[in-house]
């Protein structure tokens, strides 16, 4: 059976009742702000490629209200992240500038604050969320964007464009976390919309939304509920590979690369890993601009093709899966009705996406309850709405 994902209005309403009895009163502010799955486009958007993500249903929402303590007070429902579920630091000045710190979630927080293009006011707040953490769905951008749109509400200063807040929350991660993450996460979760994916150029930053409305087909999630911790080293490294590729290349970024770019100077790639890493990210952007135009066309028989193609690509050349996701894909495209399934995400555990005929996603999901050798559950997303103020 699929999780059932619960409406915003239920976290709402559980952040309203742990508002009061810690802080008092009623959150004057409510706030949105989505997960997200890519379907196509991995470890692409560092290297100014393209990405093809959706925003899910599974959201963090951020309720509070403005004070005049002079502090930042802010309690989490999550029970999964390193305690004190509840913090507090006095609001930053020019002299006093926030600084990364214990406990690690919070720094999202700070970094969203450090990063908001305005004045700022004291506040208390309470998060809450059902996206899972550490699962691949970007529970960190759908915190870092729910934390601007809570900022922007209360204060009532709105960042210049989406975009200009999406690239704050981004900067956030990078400067609080230590994590060099792409563009791609908070993009989504900034401006989402309603029944469709949406197609990110990661150079021009610009994006057009692709219509994911037949009824017939659906994008199955399925958690494996592992998480290898080789992601903080990992990934880092997987950019640096990307960024030499294209250096001997004598490109800016592997965007403007080329297969027979890449086979000139294979000789020159003293290690046949960067090579591998290059070879994965140019037909990944290639691949990815051609899987959006046949899904336009409906043609899930080459679409889901495509995502296969891209996880063996993830698999073998990338070196970003692992057994459990490999494991998850294989089982999944056992399934008469599957047109393709692959790992999502940065890698190392969290979770695959499988385009399924809607009348076989039932099979899908007890085939891999009965063989998975861990336990997996399962969302069906419909593509919603980017961050928003309730
Ligand atoms: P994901 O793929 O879910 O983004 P990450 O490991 O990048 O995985 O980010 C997960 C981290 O983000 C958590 O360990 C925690 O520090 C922070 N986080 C996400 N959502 C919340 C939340 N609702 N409350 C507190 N911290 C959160
Ligand atoms: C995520 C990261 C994104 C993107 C993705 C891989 O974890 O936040 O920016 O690079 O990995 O496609």
């Amino acid at each position: 059976m699929a999780c059932k994902i619960p409406e915003t209005e239920s976290l709402v309403c559980n952040a309203q009742t742990a508002f009061s009895s810690t802080f008092g009163g009623k959150a004057e502010v409510a706030v949105a702000a989505p997960g997200r799955v890519n379907i196509i486009g991995e470890h692409t958007d560092y290297n100014e490629g393209f990405v093809f993500p959706m925003a899910l249903p599974l959201a963090t929402v951020v309720v509070g209200s403005r004070t005049d303590s002079g502090l930042c007070r802010i309690l989490t429902l999550s029970k999964s992240v390193d305690e004190p579920f509840r913090v507090e630091f006095p609001l930053p000045t020019p002299a006093h500038p926030l600084i990364p710190g214990k406990p690690s979630w919070a720094n999202y927080i700070k970094g969203v604050i450090a990063n908001f293009a305005g004045s700022l006011s004291s506040f208390d707040a309470v998060v809450t969320t059902s996206v899972p953490l550490g699962g691949g769905l970007s529970s960190s951008a759908s915190l870092e964007v729910a934390m601007y749109t809570f900022l922007e509400a209360l204060t009532g200063t709105k960042a210049s464009s989406l975009q200009a807040k999406a690239l704050a929350c981004q900067k956030a991660e990078h400067d609080f976390t230590n994590m060099p993450c792409g563009i791609m996460d908070q993009f989504i979760s900034t401006m989402g919309k309603k029944g469709h994916a949406l197609l990110i150029d990661c150079r021009s930053l610009e994006s057009s939304l692709v219509p994911l409305d037949d009824p017939s087909v659906t994008f199955v999630i399925t958690n494996s509920n592992v998480h290898h911790t080789l992601t903080g080293s990992e990934y880092p490294m997987r950019r640096k590979q990307c960024y030499e590729a294209a250096k001997i290349m004598g490109k800016s970024s592997l965007r403007d690369a080329t297969l027979q770019d890449l086979e000139k100077h294979k000789a020159s790639m003293m290690d046949e890993v960067i090579y591998q890493r290059a070879l994965h990210v140019i037909t990944e952007i290639e691949r990815t601009q051609e899987a959006v135009n046949v899904l336009k066309m409906r043609d899930y028989v080459t679409f889901g093709k495509m995502m296969t193609a891209s996880h063996n690509s993830l698999k073998y050349q990338y070196e970003v899966s692992c057994a459990e996701l490999d494991q998850l894909v294989e089982l999944a495209l056992e399934i008469d009705g599957v047109f393709g399934s692959r790992m999502t995400g940065g890698g190392f555990g969290g979770c695959t996406v499988t385009l399924v005929k809607q009348g076989a996603k039932d099979k899908l999901i007890s085939h891999i309850c009965e063989k998975y050798s861990g336990q997996a559950t399962f969302y069906i997303c419909t593509p919603s709405e980017g961050a928003k103020e309730l």
